[in-house]
């Protein structure tokens, strides 16, 4: 992982903060900083501000931070060496390429090659005699010849060694077959396939390589799907199913369906854009990823309550993406598939029909709604207008808000304005739960409860404040150095992510080497960046001068001598007035 520092300090000097966030939102000056809205969680005033003086940005409102590099690993969806080559080559110079590097590609592309290696074994077979059993099963369920080539759909055979001994001969090694998870070990010791009397769905990534497969039992074995687990290539979280197809017909919006049969159902009767998660329910990144390729998403899961939970999980998470979404309404006890192959030769045409005619999510929520209540009765009318002003409160726009009031005072009878009366109330309302949320995660947050960067923060408050000052008081003043680690040795830290923060700080220094965020972006993972750029954020414009730094030393060493921890509870005093301040400072 260690790259040149000559590197590290042009590809730094090429990659200045403020011009590369600006390329994926607007930024605005204020001061000595730049601020705008956060691209990492949905808010509508800015709380995301970039430091180009110490090249850091801090988010108040989600708590993401970090350098350009940790930017771009966060926005981009990207590990350390992926960001570092993103940047590289965004700066038009090339990556010095280490052993360790060199190691891990040569580990992925071991993978990809088995991964490869298994679909066209696993293809061959369900073609053969052998994989007859297969063969009937799909073409059972509707599929022809064609989409299973296309799929490249496949067959493992009732037999433990059938791919390991395939795949052995070719001259892969059993640790190789395991860390592809498409071998496991048995509770002999043994190295033995992974899928054995199923049929196979490879998972295919944007640029072509198998990189898992799902693989269903033929009968009502369980479990009824078993996929491939988390490798150095493949994380189901983000993973989405036939997106390799489904990108090239994206301009007219995506079919997100749930399972692997619906995907390849809706392909063959002539929907090639849409795709699925992989077994997993949506994500944010995965929610991201569509809104690159499309506007617009039809969601299309099972019609029985699980299916529906899932939508509504899904339907806000999209929305934050930015994407309109529908809803596709399927009837009673149906998935995408069974409803195409129960319609017969008209299923497309229908399934044509359930697109067109699908409303967005707003309209779908309002008729789940509707069908709750009489709308012969004056109470059922009531009840459904009360619930009907709640969800409008929850849109962002005021446009939307007016037009679902003009139809819903149509359909009821009653005055447009009243409606859009209740629903202000009902916005105001949620403001305020909100703002009492966000309330209450800041007090959790700088108490330390739920600090995983930092566990032992709450126990230690006062130490680790001071720590933290001290921190910033290195990156303020890295000619400071020796006389600090005079004045306070690591071993004095009482936070041990703190301490480790002071100890790479110092040795990375008094090495000679540059120390700002963007140098210790390869010693520490995101969030634990995001810690350290909090520090920043919060002594921003502050010097932190030797004086204090004496100070700050004294207090640690205080706290060290009392045996009795700090109670977390006694500080809350302290925090709601720094909410307050920061409160202040950001309307400002
Ligand atoms: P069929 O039952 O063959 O029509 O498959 P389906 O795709 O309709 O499956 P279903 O709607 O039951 O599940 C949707 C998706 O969830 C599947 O495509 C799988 O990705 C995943 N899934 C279903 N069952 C299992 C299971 O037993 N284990 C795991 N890991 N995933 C499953
Ligand atoms: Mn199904």
């Amino acid at each position: 992982m260690a790259l040149p520092e000559e590197f590290l300090q042009e590809l730094k000097s090429r990659s200045d903060i403020a011009d590369v966030v600006s390329s994926y939102l607007n930024l605005r000056h204020s001061g000595r900083t730049l601020s705008g809205l956060c691209p990492f969680h949905s808010e509508k005033s800015p709380s995301f501000h970039v430091y180009p003086e110490n090249g850091s940005f801090y988010c108040f409102g989600c708590g993401a931070g970090g350098d350009v590099i940790t930017f771009v690993r966060r926005i981009e969806n990207l590990d350390y060496m992926e960001a570092i080559r993103f940047l590289a080559q965004r700066a038009g110079i090339s990556v010095p390429e280490n052993e360790a590097d060199q190691g891990l590609s040569r580990a992925k592309g071991r993978i990809l090659e088995i991964n490869r290696e298994a679909a066209r074994f696993y293809h061959y077979q369900l073609m053969q005699q052998e994989g007859t059993s297969g063969r009937e099963y799909l073409l059972e369920r509707g599929l022809t010849l064609q989409t299973i080539r296309r799929f490249g759909l496949g067959y493992a055979l009732n037999s433990r060694f059938a791919l390991v001994n395939q795949l052995s001969k070719k001259g892969y090694t059993p640790e190789e077959l395991l860390q592809a998870n498409v071998a496991s070990r048995a509770s002999t010791g043994r190295v033995v396939d992974r899928f054995f009397a199923r049929v196979m769905f490879p998972i295919i990534d944007l640029r072509g390589n198998v990189i898992a497969f799902g693989g269903r039992s033929l009968g009502d074995g369980k479990p009824k799907y078993l996929n491939t687990s988390d490798t150095l290539v493949f994380h189901k979280s983000s993973g989405l199913f036939a997106m390799n197809f489904a990108k090239n017909h994206s301009k007219d919006g995506l079919i997100l369906a749930e399972g692997y049969m619906d995907v390849i159902a809706l392909h063959q009767a002539g929907f090639p854009n849409t795709i699925a998660t992989l077994g997993t329910a949506l994500t944010v990144e995965q929610s991201r990823l569509l809104a690159r390729y499309t506007g617009e998403v039809f969601l299309c899961y099972d019609s029985d309550e699980a299916g529906q939970k899932a939508s509504s999980r899904a339907i806000p998470l999209l929305r934050d993406a930015g994407l309109t979404v529908r809803v596709l309404n399927l009837s009673a006890g149906k998935d995408p598939d069974e409803f195409i192959r129960s319609h017969g030769e008209q299923g497309p045409a229908r399934f044509r029909q359930l697109m067109e005619s699908s409303g967005n999510d707003v309209e779908y929520r309002l008729q789940k709604l509707r069908g709750r209540f009489n709308l012969q009765t004056s109470d059922g009318k009531v009840a459904y207008l009360i619930g009907a002003a709640e969800l409008l409160a929850t849109l962002d726009s005021r446009m939307e808000q007016e037009i679902y009031a003009g139809r819903l005072a149509e359909e009821i009878g009653v005055e447009r304005s009243s409606i859009l009366m209740q629903v202000e109330k009902n916005t105001k309302k949620r403001k305020k739960e909100k703002d009492r949320k966000e309330f209450r995660a800041f007090q959790q947050q700088t108490a330390g409860i739920r600090d995983t960067v930092n566990p032992e923060k709450s126990r230690h408050l006062r130490a680790a404040n001071a720590e933290e000052a001290l921190i910033v008081y290195l990156f303020q003043h890295p000619d400071a150095v020796q006389a600090l680690s005079e004045l306070i040795p690591p071993e004095k830290f009482i936070t041990s992510f703190n301490r480790r923060v002071y100890t790479v700080i110092l040795g990375k220094i008094k090495d000679g080497k540059a120390c700002g965020l963007t140098d210790l972006a390869a010693d520490f993972s995101v969030e634990e960046i995001s810690a350290i750029a909090k520090m920043l954020a919060d002594y921003h414009q502050v010097n932190v001068t030797a004086q204090d730094a004496k100070e700050y030393r004294n207090v640690i060493l205080q706290e060290n001598g009392k045996l009795d921890p700090q109670d977390a509870s006694s500080a809350e005093p302290q925090d709601i007035r720094d909410y307050l301040r920061k409160l202040r400072e950001q309307k400002k």
